[in-house]
Order: structure tokens, then C-alpha cells, then sequence
């Protein structure tokens, strides 16, 4: 039920529509350009519909579908819908890599939803980081706002075998490598593995930030597991954009739904996902946004009590998205979380998240699994700290093999992507599958942007052995389709200096996941006269975004988002002035 707070005079649209002044009258005149009448607008809210459509974004190519049914919506509720294109940023399109510009996209929307008449805000957006980009924007803009996520594309196929998003890619080209399969079956992977519109349908960042979205209260109930090829998908657009219109007479501002509760709710459903290690970093610079202190201390806590029990790959070994949601979907999972999660936050339903998800049901057990029968007992990631990452690291340790829990190894190091890639493929390399391959200056500066690098290829010599897995190290990210023994954004980063920097060839690399530690066995005065023997590396940009974005990304640890888009900056950006 609607509860009004806000009248047609207090709309943000009516400052440009309602005076009887000449500039109000270029406004509603070209309005009238485009054919509408003032029945059209007069006294309803504005919805601003941002579509980060492109033809190089296969993971968005029904959204210019989809807008209209979000149109549909809005006009069914009397709203007046106006659609805005918003970059879009394709995970496999763009380079060098779409972490580079997610902050550019979360500028895009802020200032296109803070300069327009505009009173209510539908966002629609799931290919990796269109999700937090489009919400840090819309919540640092502070109207009210609801997210439609692009939702999973159908389930791969090859061969009579399912296929998974990344994570087969991967596998099966380890495969090739080895020449277990033939060029012709890689072309039916090929052709296979992404055969509808929609987000990749592994548990990967996608899928990870939709439920996230969900579950801090940005989306309808239930609304990041429908499959995006799905006609209840079309439903959820609609409904989007009738909530739209009510969440503005509400005034239901994301400053009263995503607070610490709400993100400490979307790191338990992060955890109990099995989620991308790229959560992290994107809810760290959404939480920061929204003016909520979290860091990676919430995500180790939570990783200690919450277990993952969505049986999803890549942490799960059989099921996938399309699965997820026939089982009953985020919702359905929520409801198995009990005491995990605050169930009295609001949401853009206007409803508590209790309330949200009252009456969902699972209708299959093997895929959302019980508390008491996870498919891992802790969490799906774990923060390590020590001498070689001082403010933190991260790995899946869910999605790789038991045995590297705890290791010892000699390092193997490599200082740039293309001598790696060279490296591997060299069969007379010199390494061992106890040995830790390194890459550095892969981090948010170094990179730039910290690309999807961190789960390095396995050398060819040792896949052919049979080796599928080892201990992988880099200030890098990776894909959250990805799996493996890789350790993550290791902070500071290399190219600033960080200790990564200060690694040779041979020395030996402890980790212990229990312990949540890594350390470089290499004594403290030796550390230092490595330090001091340093050069700085070549600066990457000398001009432009790149430059800009060098000055002022922040570390992996703090979210990675620009220190001047933090919220605790500076004073609140006002209203545009009108004259
Ligand atoms: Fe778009 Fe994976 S490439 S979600």
C-alpha cells in the first residue's frame, strides 16, 4: 500500500516543469516537441529508465526489449517513463578491463540522474560491473531507485553436456592445451557456452552482485534469479516499473534501505552463494557510498559463521543458474538463513526483507542446501593478512583444492601478463606444481584497473602431467567464474611498492587459510634492502580518464572506488540550479 509523503507540486521534476517562467516553457515545449501532451507529464512522477544497451553487450541485448516493459510499468502507474542510455560495460567486450571504468559508469549515473527532471530511477544493468557501478551512482544521486537485473542466460550446452559460463571455458581449454579434445570440439564449446541473452549463469560476479543487490533491499523479492530468456523475467520488468512510480510518492530513498543491516545481509547471502571474490570490492564501494563503514574485517566474519549451501558452480560441482532458479531462487535460499540475516530491513518493496520472503519455499534440496548439509562448511572466501599483504588478500578456498589450504613453495615470478602467457606455454620452464606462480603489477594502478588476471594458467608441461590446480598469486582480480588456488588482491599493490614487489624467484611463500596468514620467509633487514634497491615503475597514463583514474583509485582493500566519489569527502552535491 501506498503511503503518500510526497504531491505533484514537491516532485523534483515539477522545478523544471510547473513555473510559469520562460526558461520552465523551453522545458515543457520541447518535451511537446517530442509529442507528448501535458496529460503526459503534468503532476507525474518521472522515471528515469537507465539502459546500459550496447550492441557489443550480448549479456544486455534484450534490454531494448526489456525498457519497454519497464515503460509498460511506469505508465500503468501513472508515472511518465523517460529512458537515459548509460555506458555500458561489456565483462567481455572492453578492455583492458571493465574494473577500469566501473567508477566512470557509477559518474555517468550519478550526474545523468542529478542534472535531469527526474524523481524516480529504474536501473537496469548484471553484466559484472554494471551492478554496483549503477548503484553507487544512484545512491550517491539519493532519489528513490530499484534495480532490474538482466537476470542468467540459459544453461550452456555441448555435446549432450552442460556447459557453465567461464568456468568451462576454462576447463575445457586446459583440455585443448593437453590434447585431450580436438579443435573441432573446442568450436562446439565454443559455439555452445553462451546461447541465450542474459549474464553468464555460473556463480560469477554477475550472479553474485544481482543477489547481493537483492538481498541489501535494491530489487523486487526474487528478482536476480530469474533467467533472463524466461517471460517472468518481462513480468518483473513491469512490476520494476509500477514500484518505481509508488517508491517516489513514498519518497523510498536507498538511504532508507541500504544501511550496515542491509549490507551485512548482503555479505551472509554473498557467503552463502558461494559468491565472486569480486564481491569484495564492490561492496565495499557501495557500503562506503551509502555511508556504511565496511571493510574486509565484515567479510571474514562472515565467512567464519556463514556455510555455502547454493550448490552452483564454480563452488558447487553440477548446478548452475537456470537450476537455481527452479529450485526456488534467492528468496527460497534466504529463508534458510535464519538468524544470518537482519529480516526487518526495508526494501524497495516498501515491505521488511522478512516480509519479502515469507512463503518461499526450496524445491530441491540438492541445490539449496540446509545449514547442517552445506557444500562448504565455512565461508566461500577468506581475507589473509601477513608480511607479503599487510592490509589484506583474498581467496576462494571453496572453489579450489583442499590440499592447498596449507602450502609451502618456491615462488615463480613474473612481472607483466604477455612474459607469463609466454612463460606457461614454454615447455622447458623450470617449475613444479608445488611452486607458487606469481604475477604482479596487476593491481588497481598497476594493471590498470586490476583486470581478471589472478587465475594464471596452469605451465602446459605440468597440465600435461595431469596438474589442474596450484597456488596462484597476484595484486590482480579474477573472473568469478574462475576456481583454483588463487590468492587475490594482495594489498598495497606491487606497482606502488606494496611487498609483492619485493619477491625473487626461489624464495619460499607460506600460506595457511586457517590461520587467515601468508607471509614471504625472507627476513625483514633483506625485505628492506630489496625496498631500497627498488625503481618506481614507468607511469601508466600521462593523459585522460587513465591518468585521472591513477590519481585517485583507491586500494583493493578500500573498494577501489575514486577517494573524491567516497561519501565521506566532502559536503553533499546539491540541486542544479534553474534560471
Ligand atoms: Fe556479462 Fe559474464 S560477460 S555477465
Amino acid at each position: 500500500m501506498t503511503t503518500t509523503k510526497k504531491t505533484p507540486e514537491t516532485l523534483r521534476s515539477a522545478r523544471w516543469f510547473a513555473p510559469d517562467d520562460l526558461r520552465s516553457s523551453g522545458h515543457r515545449s520541447r518535451v511537446m516537441q517530442m509529442g507528448y501532451a501535458p496529460e503526459d507529464w503534468v503532476g507525474k512522477p518521472v522515471i528515469a529508465i537507465l539502459n546500459t544497451w550496447s550492441d557489443l553487450n550480448a549479456c544486455h541485448a534484450h534490454f531494448k526489449q526489456r525498457v519497454e516493459d519497464v515503460k509498460r510499468g511506469v505508465f500503468q502507474a501513472g508515472g511518465f517513463p523517460v529512458e537515459l542510455p548509460a555506458l555500458s560495460l561489456s565483462e567481455s567486450a572492453v578492455k583492458p578491463t571493465t574494473m577500469l571504468y566501473r567508477n566512470l559508469l557509477a559518474m555517468d549515473v550519478e550526474e545523468l540522474i542529478r542534472s535531469h527532471p527526474i524523481d524516480g530511477v529504474v536501473l537496469m544493468g548484471g553484466c559484472d560491473k554494471t551492478t554496483p557501478a549503477l548503484l553507487m551512482g544512484a545512491t550517491s544521486a539519493g532519489l528513490p531507485c530499484l534495480f532490474v537485473p538482466a537476470g542468467p542466460m540459459l544453461r550452456g550446452n555441448f555435446n549432450g553436456k552442460i556447459l557453465g559460463s567461464g568456468s568451462d571455458a576454462w576447463k575445457y581449454w586446459d583440455e585443448r592445451r593437453a590434447g585431450t579434445i580436438t579443435d573441432q570440439e573446442w568450436l562446439g564449446v565454443e559455439q555452445g557456452i553462451a546461447r541465450s541473452h542474459g549474464t553468464c549463469m555460473t556463480m560469477g560476479t554477475a550472479s553474485t552482485m544481482t543477489a547481493i543487490a537483492e538481498s541489501i533491499g535494491m530489487t523486487l523479492p526474487g528478482a536476480s534469479s530469474i533467467p533472463a530468456a524466461d517471460a517472468n523475467h518481462i513480468r518483473m520488468a513491469a512490476a520494476s516499473g509500477r514500484r518505481a512510480v509508488e517508491m517516489v510518492w513514498e519518497d523510498l530513498t536507498p538511504a532508507k534501505i541500504q544501511t550496515r543491516a542491509a549490507f551485512e545481509n548482503g555479505i551472509a547471502v554473498a557467503m552463502a552463494m558461494g559468491c565472486s571474490t569480486n564481491a569484495i570490492i564492490h561492496v565495499i564501494a557501495m557500503a562506503r557510498r551509502a555511508g556504511v563503514d565496511i571493510g574486509l574485517d565484515d567479510f571474514e566474519k562472515a565467512s567464519r559463521k556463514v556455510p555455502v549451501i547454493a550448490n552452483v558452480r564454480p563452488s558447487g560441482e553440477t548446478y548452475l543458474m537456470e537450476d537455481f532458479f527452479y529450485a526456488g531462487g534467492l528468496p527460497a535460499l534466504m529463508t534458510r538463513l535464519g538468524d544470518h540475516l537482519h529480516l526487518d530491513c526495508l526494501t524497495v518493496s516498501g515491505q521488511t526483507l522478512g516480509a519479502d520472503i515469507a512463503g518461499a519455499k526450496v524445491h530441491n534440496d540438492d541445490v539449496i542446501r540446509t545449514l547442517d548439509n552445506p557444500i562448504y562448511a565455512e565461508g566461500a572466501l577468506a581475507v589473509l593478512t601477513g608480511n607479503l599483504a599487510p592490509t589484506g588478500c583474498v581467496i576462494k578456498p571453496s572453489a579450489c583444492e583442499p590440499r592447498f589450504l596449507k602450502h609451502s613453495g618456491p615462488a615463480l615470478v613474473f612481472d607483466d601478463y604477455p612474459s607469463m602467457k609466454a612463460a606457461v606455454e614454454d615447455e622447458s620452464l623450470d617449475v613444479t606444481a608445488d611452486h607458487v606462480l606469481i604475477l604482479r603489477n596487476a593491481g588497481p594502478q598497476g594493471g590498470p584497473g586490476m583486470p581478471e588476471w589472478g587465475m594464471l594458467p596452469i605451465p602446459k608441461k605440468l597440465v600435461k602431467q595431469g596438474v589442474r590446480d596450484m597456488v596462484r598469486l597476484s595484486d590482480a582480480r579474477m573472473s568469478g567464474t574462475s576456481y583454483g588456488a588463487c590468492i587475490l588482491h594482495v594489498s598495497p599493490e606491487s606497482y606502488i611498492g606494496g611487498p609483492l614487489a619485493l619477491v625473487r624467484n626461489g624464495d619460499l611463500i607460506t600460506l595457511d587459510v586457517a590461520a587467515r596468514s601468508i607471509r614471504l620467509e625472507v627476513s625483514d633487514e633483506e625485505m628492506a634492502a630489496r625496498r631500497a634497491a627498488l625503481t618506481p615503475p614507468p607511469p601508466r597514463y600521462e593523459r585522460g580518464y587513465g591518468w585521472m583514474f591513477n590519481r585517485h583509485v583507491t586500494q583493493a582493500d578500500k573498494g577501489c572506488d575514486f577517494d573524491y566519489l567516497q561519501t565521506d569527502f566532502g559536503a553533499p552535491v546539491g540541486e542544479p540550479s534553474i534560471y
